[in-house]
């Protein structure tokens, strides 16, 4: 028998919204570790459609099937919110090469913040390289993007929409 504890692994991301892409590399990261946290948090570069509370319970409503993941806010550096959920592993997903120039910096800094390894999945083909910040551009002026998202994604977008 293992005496091993278990591997809880972390995906953080803005999640702004939650896409199919977020959700396949958090059902693989899901299918390899005991655990995973969502961590969804604030990029102090970026401006949100959905403020922090939104886009924690559009992915909270994304991951019920999936009975080892939780979700939490990140409120602190991302390698302390690991130490504080018990995560020796952040996963990201990579879909193209500038994804890779972006995230390789950020491993080696949290490496040295902290020893923390990053495991880099590669996007399945099937959600291909869409991003939030895409789908958000393509919803703003109208198009239907419910291929992308969950069906209460595609609703809380239309929402959001019509308020403005
Ligand atoms: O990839 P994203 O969506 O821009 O990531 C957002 C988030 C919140 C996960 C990232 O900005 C983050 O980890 N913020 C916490 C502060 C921090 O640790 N920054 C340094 C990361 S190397």
């Amino acid at each position: 028998m293992s005496v091993e504890s278990p591997v809880i692994a972390c995906c953080p991301g803005s999640f702004d919204p939650v896409t199919l892409g977020h959700l396949d590399v958090i059902e693989r990261a899901a299918a390899i570790f005991d655990r995973v946290v969502v961590g969804v948090g604030r990029n102090t570069t970026k401006n949100y459609m959905f403020p922090l509370e939104e886009r924690l319970d559009l992915v909270r409503g994304a991951v019920t099937h999936l009975a080892n993941v939780v979700v939490a806010p990140i409120n602190a550096l991302l390698v302390d919110f690991c130490a504080q959920q018990g995560a020796r592993v952040i996963v990201k997903g990579l879909r193209f090469s500038s994804d890779f120039d972006y995230e390789l910096p950020m491993a080696q800094l949290n490496e040295a913040l902290s020893g923390i390894e990053t495991v880099l999945l590669p996007g399945s083909r099937a959600y291909g390289a869409i991003s939030s910040s895409m789908l958000r551009e393509v919803a703003s002026n109208g198009a239907d993007i419910t291929q992308f998202v969950t069906p209460a994604v595609a609703a809380a977008v239309r929402a959001k929409m019509e308020q403005r």
